[in-house]
């Protein structure tokens, strides 16, 4: 089989690192990648989000599969457009149609289908600009902090917690006046929701599904879980306190309800679901849904799956899944995020990386580079992913710390206490 693999992130490369190993995987495809996903197959230069392009990519190159990583071109509907064209139809893709994607690319509509299938969720209301006396009187209600939620796809930077109302006021009016543009055209109020976040991961083929292992990341810039939200610092896996017990409640609350609510609405999901969830209390709440695998979250859980990736896709595309193994390492795997200084502000790249041959012990996944003159060189905010396992937590972090002490830049930064809080 010849896979194409949408993207050009840190989740990318994990992926194609995880199908480079399996003995059904004859070539693999990154478009448009980086320097990473360059040693694991082929990159090729086009954007995920123009369609015609990616058609152009899978015809020339002949995959079988398309693997979608990043959510954008899912909610733009690439899966729908591969189904409608005559030249497209037969080749599976692993991402769900425009209408699952919304359950990532519409807050309302995600709250809205939680509602209806009894998923454990923080209560909510959605408003928009008609309606902007009820919504102001709907946050006086409520207690701080106050969460405001813009409806669409904002580049993660759609939340805001604020602690008083007249900050959450002012916000609710930004966000109706354009601050995150259409995507903020609705708002989701939500009850705050006090508890430890983790994320859970399942691969689906629309009926049957298999959880995959799973993760905490670490989303804000700085020390302590401070300073802004960004795509994610760090993560680990296992998760300590998802015990057996509690990961049973998920299923039972969450995953198949989700799946048979999908069903009822007449989904055929084929793909990765996330569930963001907030444990409160031992009692799991979904937070938000995303309609792929997470990043850094990727490059955890699929060094984690020791069994054949390629064979679950597999049976995703014929329906099979639950006569597919999946086989789950038992040590610990952290990863740490290099960033770019500045991020997830201005930053500058095209630094040259030094310290790559330097690393013994890891995986060095690559999040944002390129080779520029022969050179490795940093291309985006977040740049590499080093992750190490462990036979314990405490092992798996020493392994990917010492490892990052060896890399560096110009303006180089990371996090230095990631999965501490779980020690
Ligand atoms: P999201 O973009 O939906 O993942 O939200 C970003 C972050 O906001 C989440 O990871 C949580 O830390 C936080 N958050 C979102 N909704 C709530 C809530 N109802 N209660 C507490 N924290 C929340
Ligand atoms: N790391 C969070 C995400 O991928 O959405």
């Amino acid at each position: 089989m010849k896979i194409l693999i949408l993207g050009s992130g840190g989740r990318e490369h994990a992926i194609a690192w995880k199908l480079a190993q399996s003995s059904k995987v004859e070539e693999i495809f990154i478009a448009p990648g980086n320097a990473g996903t360059s040693m694991c197959g082929t990159n090729i230069n086009i954007s995920p989000e123009n369609f015609s392009e990616v058609k152009e990519a899978v015809l020339s190159t002949g995959v079988g599969m398309v693997v979608v990583g990043p959510e954008a071109p899912l909610v733009g509907g690439i899966h729908d457009f591969f189904l409608q064209d005559d030249e497209l139809k037969n080749i599976p893709v692993i991402g769900p149609v425009g209408a699952a994607a919304k359950l990532e690319g519409s807050k309302d509509f995600a709250k809205g289908f939680m509602k209806k299938y009894g998923i454990p969720t923080a209560p909510y209301r959605t408003f928009d600009i008609n309606n902007v006396g009820e919504a102001r009187s709907f946050l006086e209600s409520l207690k701080p902090p106050y969460v405001l939620k813009a409806d669409g796809l904002a580049a993660g930077k759609g939340v805001v917690i604020l602690n008083t109302v007249n900050e959450a006021l002012s916000e609710l009016d930004a966000i109706l006046t354009g601050k995150f543009g259409e995507a903020g055209k609705k708002v989701v109020i939500e009850q705050y929701l006090r508890g430890i976040e983790l994320s859970v991961f399942i691969v689906t083929d629309g009926k049957n599904y298999r959880i995959l292992p799973e993760a905490k990341d670490y989303k804000r810039a700085g020390e302590g879980d401070t300073g802004p939200n960004t795509g994610g610092m760090g993560a680990v896996s296992p998760v300590p306190f998802a015990t057996e017990h509690f990961m049973y409640r998920v299923e039972k609350r969450i995953i198949k309800p989700t799946i048979e609510g999908l069903a009822n609405e007449g989904i055929r999901y084929k793909g990765f679901i996330f569930f963001g969830l907030m444990n409160v209390n031992g009692e799991p709440y979904v937070i938000e849904y995303n309609v792929r695998l997470g990043d850094p979250e990727a490059e955890v859980i699929l060094p984690r799956i020791s069994s054949d990736f390629y064979d679950l896709l597999e049976g995703v595309v014929n329906g099979n899944l639950n006569r597919r193994k999946i086989q789950i390492d038992s040590r610990y795997v952290a990863t740490v995020v290099l960033v770019s200084g500045g991020y997830p502000g201005k930053y500058e790249k095209g630094k040259v990386i030094y310290g790559l041959d330097l690393v013994s012990d890891c995986i060095v996944f690559h999040s944002g580079t390129k080779i520029e003159n022969g050179n490795i060189v940093t291309n985006g905010g977040r740049v590499l992913a080093i992750t190490a396992y462990g036979l314990t937590l405490y092992e798996a972090l020493q392994n990917a710390y010492r490892n990052a002490s060896l890399i560096s830049w110009e303006g180089m930064y990371y996090r230095t206490e990631i999965g501490f809080d779980l020690l």
